[in-house]
């Protein structure tokens, strides 16, 4: 019941992981929900699934921010709600001596660039809706070093970082546009999967020894979930939550406690 309904949603990186189930949660709060993702097959069988809309696009690639938010305008009308949160984790064994330039940039084009394009292009189509929310996915590592994905690490804390500025611009401007960030910690995905198997080869360890000692550094004691993500965005972008703006909602199982 948090009052969705005719609410026009853009969720990037919404083929799979925690952006899928953001969206299918906003859906199912009654908002029409479009995903972006460069992965035309997967967008397209959330899309049919769950009667959500998908258009294909690159964040980090300016020329087309613009085009998707007309594209969404031209089919729903408006744009309320923007949640940021494509992004890559790059190799998992990725320290500040073998963390080559074209990596750092790679990382920082989708995970920073991919954010910033996207608040600017939401300020200019939310000043036409008369004001919205923006919700950016950070994460636990803009709170922590993060040795082994150094780039990761610092482009997360930068997102945090931009996303209090964005809030209190929009704030200072007299936008009504609200601007939050979520915090994940340890999500089951396929970009994390991925990153196990990297940390299994450099460090030799199994799987289920990674996954093990990742879940004793969780006080709550289990992964986080997607749909855990998912219910602490539907909130940042719900009337509930009209007086919060510039924050970080950590939802992490207690690592961070900040
Ligand atoms: P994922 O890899 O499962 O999903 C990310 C989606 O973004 C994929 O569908 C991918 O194709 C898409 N994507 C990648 N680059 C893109 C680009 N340039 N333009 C458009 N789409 C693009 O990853 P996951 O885990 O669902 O991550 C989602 C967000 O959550 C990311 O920002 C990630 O950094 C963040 N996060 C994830 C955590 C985890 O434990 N899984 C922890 C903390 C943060």
């Amino acid at each position: 019941m948090l009052g969705l309904d005719n609410k026009v949603a853009l969720v990037t990186g919404g083929a799979s992981g925690i952006g899928k189930a953001i969206a299918i949660r906003l859906a199912a709060e009654g908002a029409k929900v479009f995903i972006t993702d460069t992965q035309v097959a997967l967008g397209g069988e959330v899309a049919s699934e769950h009667g959500v809309s998908f258009l294909e696009q690159d964040v980090s690639d300016e020329k087309q921010w613009p085009e998707i938010v007309r594209k969404v305008e031209e089919v729903a009308g408006r744009l309320d709600i923007l949640v940021n949160n494509a992004g890559i984790l790059g190799s998992a064994d990725a320290n500040p001596e073998n963390t080559t330039l074209a990596d750092w940039r790679k990382i920082f084009s989708v995970n920073l660039d991919g954010v910033f394009l996207g608040c600017q292009a939401a300020i200019a189509a939310m000043r036409r809706a008369g004001g919205g929310a923006i919700v950016n996915i950070a994460s636990i590592t803009a709170h922590m070093p993060t040795s082994s994905i150094v780039a990761y690490g610092a482009s997360k804390a930068a997102v945090r970082q931009f996303t209090k500025s964005m809030a209190e611009y929009c704030a200072r401007q007299k936008l009504n546009i609200r601007c939050n960030s979520v915090d994940p910690g340890f999500v089951r995905t396929p970009a994390l999967d991925r990153g196990y198997v990297d940390i299994a080869k450099a460090s030799g360890l199994s799987i289920d020894q990674i996954m093990a000692a990742a879940t004793a550094r969780i006080p709550l004691g289990d992964y986080t979930r997607a749909e855990d993500i998912a219910a602490a965005v539907a909130f940042l972008v719900s009337d509930d939550s009209r007086h919060v703006t510039g924050a970080k909602l950590l939802v992490d199982g207690g690592i961070i406690m900040d």
